[in-house]
């Protein structure tokens, strides 16, 4: 890295580039880095951008590996910001994380603030002996400081991926839990786990006591919050019909954002990283409807000629924050970094960080 003198890069002299030119500069400022840096790519991110990562998956690989790969001190991260902050918990003091764009946040996660969970969480302290009874449980897609509520409360965060075996855990340990911010993600893990639906209310932190009766809350097993993803909830059953009448041998295979009533109608369910594997281990000539981003569906269908695979609703467009990570940002953040200069550094305060850590740990100890 070239540092004494050089002065930082600026974006607006990247948006104009042509696509090819920032490809070139992008692999030759990752090639000067060499094992300095290590770029992590989400199934979501558009093409030019996944061609630069060294890894790509979903959030519990991605997560995973910013932990093991410690050796590296740069981790450029191109995914949304609460997976740079995941990044960053549970990298080593020594290595830095870079968002290419400080925008690139995520709606569901904007859905609990930290306020409204506290707020929550006193709500149930005035109704049950919330300590005793209660664990939180914080989807990864939410803001560090909810991460930490948990940690701080013996309660663990879950990716998509391994929900059910997070609520295994905090069930084995107390009668209830809070589940937040994603609504959809809590009550289908637990259909699949076969709780009857009169276990289950929904929190809307703008209402008192969430909405619900006092009797409801003594009795409920799963609090869900109100939140959802923006891109997923798009997804309905009409769709998945349309596609059984139009291919009767389709497999519909979806996220578990999206709304139960697809759900439930789907053939099979689970996170990205999981509807990659299966859509690519499939036979040949089979027809697949899928219900997730529409760049990782777009790059299936690439990378799976051999199979049909179609994008589940013609309606729904592309996780819009996702798509901010573009060539031109990766690129000014590449150079800026050969050259000696970190831009978006993302940093999670430390006392934040200690308790998050200890929520993340107890999940990547059930997972
Ligand atoms: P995965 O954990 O399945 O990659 O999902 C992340 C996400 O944000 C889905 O909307
Ligand atoms: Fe957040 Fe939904 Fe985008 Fe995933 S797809 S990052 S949950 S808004």
């Amino acid at each position: 890295m070239r540092t004494v003198g050089s002065v930082q890069l600026q974006l607006t002299d990247y948006r104009a580039l042509a696509r090819e030119e920032l490809s070139v500069r992008t692999a030759m400022a990752k090639q000067a880095l060499g094992h300095q840096v290590l770029v992590l790519g989400h199934n979501y991110q558009r093409d030019e951008v996944i061609e630069h990562a060294d890894f790509r998956g979903d959030s519990l690989l991605l997560a995973k590996l910013a932990a093991e790969r410690s050796e590296r001190p740069y981790v450029v991260f191109c995914g949304v910001h609460f997976m740079a902050e995941t990044a960053d918990i549970l990298s080593r003091s020594n290595q830095v994380v870079i968002l290419p764009d400080m925008a690139a946040g995520c709606s569901m996660a904007d859905m609990a603030a930290i306020e409204q969970v506290d707020q929550c969480w006193e709500s149930l302290a005035r109704l049950i002996p919330v300590d005793e009874t209660v664990t939180p449980a914080v989807y990864v897609n939410s803001a560090a400081v909810l991460k930490a509520f948990c940690g701080e409360h013996g309660g663990i965060t879950c990716t998509s991926s391994n929900a059910r075996a997070v609520m295994e855990w905090a069930w084995g340990r107390r009668e209830k839990i809070l589940f937040f911010p994603d609504e959809h993600l809590g009550r289908n893990t637990a259909n699949k786990m076969g709780v009857p639906r009169g276990q289950m209310i929904v929190w809307d932190p703008f209402l008192p006591n969430g909405g619900n009766p006092v009797e409801a809350i003594r009795t409920a097993r799963l609090i869900l919050w109100k939140g959802h993803c923006s891109v997923h909830q798009m997804f309905q059953p009409a769709h998945v019909d349309y596609f059984r009448r139009q291919h009767p041998h389709i497999n519909v295979i979806v996220h578990p954002e999206c709304h139960e009533d697809v759900v439930n109608k789907a053939d099979l369910v689970g996170s990205t990283e999981f509807i990659i594997r299966t859509v690519s281990a499939a036979p040949a000539g089979t027809v697949w409807a899928v219900g997730t981003e529409l760049n990782l569906v777009n790059r299936l269908k690439r990378e799976q000629p051999d199979k049909r695979v179609f994008f589940l609703s013609s309606t729904v467009c592309q996780c819009a924050t996702m798509f901010r990570i573009d060539a031109p940002h990766l690129c000014w953040a590449m150079e800026n970094l050969a050259e000696g200069h970190v831009v978006n550094h993302i940093v999670v305060p430390d006392d934040e960080k200690v308790w998050a850590k200890i929520a993340l740990d107890r999940m990547m100890a059930v997972s």
